[in-house]
């Protein structure tokens, strides 16, 4: 018999947190507890939406969905990207249905009130004429635009990206992620609490057995001195290709205040490796300003759940999607140069090798983490110097629990 938490019951438990070790039970299993997640991370923070590539022309759109909500980020007639509820502002139907598409205005198919791309009441058959049209537009969700990255906010008053531009900007410029186009995209359920899967994306204590693919090409799974030889040499050749070393780290409380998290650090690839590959050599052509392949990784977040990995020639971008307090979904997303044409210049079964291996793996041993933490005898455990990160990300939702 499961029991749910109440209010009082969180704060008990956020209380008797220790420092360093794994969170409760309740965190990872609770319904109650998932509300309030949602409440105070997924309708507080910015989630990515999808990449300006998807919706080049006015009038293209794409969906963006979680919990329940649904959002249609749309190009309109000025070239800016918005983002509007898919909610209709006569009975609240769905405005649209199809994941994506193009239109010259949004039509409900309830009763065919239409909408601009402004998001402008334009038509409504029979509406008293009294009543105050421009008070029925669609309600406007947030957005930014970051590197031709889409991000949307649930929230009231959403967290300012003028620092995370600022600080982030000089250290991905080179990639030119603007100019880059969707070449794979895959969505893997996974069968537990979206922290779980945060945690694990955070470390790579796991990756040594867990990972062998990944284990082979990239020195982040051996400890910070063992990796030190090879981070140094990389700095070098980064230095030659154009590319920023320089760690950031703008994660909970080191996140300027009103901003969300960021960080930024490039690491090494072993000998041999120019990319994330199975034979180390590139998948695709290079990047941007990109002068060379240096053997390096990037990884980047724009917001606490927006992870992506940025090799020369690709990028790999993180979605953790909750559903419910023990069901996710990850959803992994391949980008690679504007210009790259997929069986001339790149080959997507190739391309997305390492990481749907890496991420069908991180799906068993996440479901198994579930199982795990949700019997009787789980009690939370002391992470590792190497799980820094996932302490990281613990800091920082508990700071927004309290
Ligand atoms: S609910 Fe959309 S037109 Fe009636
Ligand atoms: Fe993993």
């Amino acid at each position: 018999m499961t029991r749910h938490f109440g209010k009082a019951d969180i704060a008990a438990l956020l209380a008797r947190h220790r420092a360093g070790h794994t969170l409760d039970q309740p965190f990872y299993t609770d319904p109650a507890i998932f509300e309030v997640d949602a409440a105070r991370v997924f309708f507080r923070d910015w989630h990515y939406a999808g990449h300006v590539s998807e919706i080049p022309a006015a009038g293209d759109y794409l969906l963006f969905e979680m919990l329940g909500e649904s959002v249609i980020v749309l190009r309109d007639d000025a070239g800016a990207i918005r983002a509007f509820a898919n909610v209709c502002r006569h009975r609240g139907a769905r405005l649209c249905s199809a994941a994506s598409g193009h239109v010259r205005r949004f039509t409900c198919p309830y009763h065919a009130w239409s909408y601009g791309l402004d998001g402008a009441l334009v038509h409504a058959r029979q509406l008293d004429p009294a009543i105050d049209r421009t008070a029925l537009g669609l309600k406007p969700v947030a957005t930014e635009v970051f590197e031709g990255l889409i991000y949307l906010s649930f929230a009231d008053t959403p967290t300012s990206f003028d620092a995370l531009r600022a600080e982030l900007t000089p250290h991905v410029r080179a990639f030119d992620l603007a100019r880059t186009k969707v070449a794979a995209r895959r969505s893997y359920p996974v069968q537990a609490n979206w922290k779980l899967l945060v945690e694990n994306y955070n470390e790579c204590y796991h990756c040594t057995a867990a990972h062998p693919e990944f284990a082979r090409s990239h020195v982040i799974h051996m400890s910070a001195d063992r990796a030190a030889p090879h981070n140094a040499a990389l700095a070098a050749r980064a230095a030659a290709a154009g590319l920023s070393v320089t760690t950031l780290d703008r994660i909970g409380a080191a996140a300027p205040a009103g901003s969300p998290d960021y960080s930024y650090n490039r690491y090494a690839l072993f000998d041999g490796y120019q990319t994330g590959s199975e034979d180390g050599k590139p998948l695709a052509p290079l990047l941007g300003d990109v002068k060379a392949c240096d053997g390096g990784a990037s990884d980047v977040y724009v917001g606490i759940l927006n992870p992506m990995l940025v090799y020369c020639d690709h990028a790999v971008i993180y979605r953790f999607v909750p559903i419910d307090a023990t069901t996710s979904l990850q959803e992994v997303i391949w980008l690679v140069h504007e210009d790259a044409e997929e069986g001339r210049d790149y080959d997507a079964a190739r391309l997305t090798w390492l990481w749907d291996v890496t991420t069908e793996a991180d799906k068993r041993i996440i479901e198994a983490n579930q199982q795990g933490v949700a019997s009787r005898f789980y009690e939370p455990g002391p992470l590792v110097e190497m799980e820094s990160y996932t302490r990281r990300f613990h800091d920082a939702y508990l700071a927004r629990m309290r």
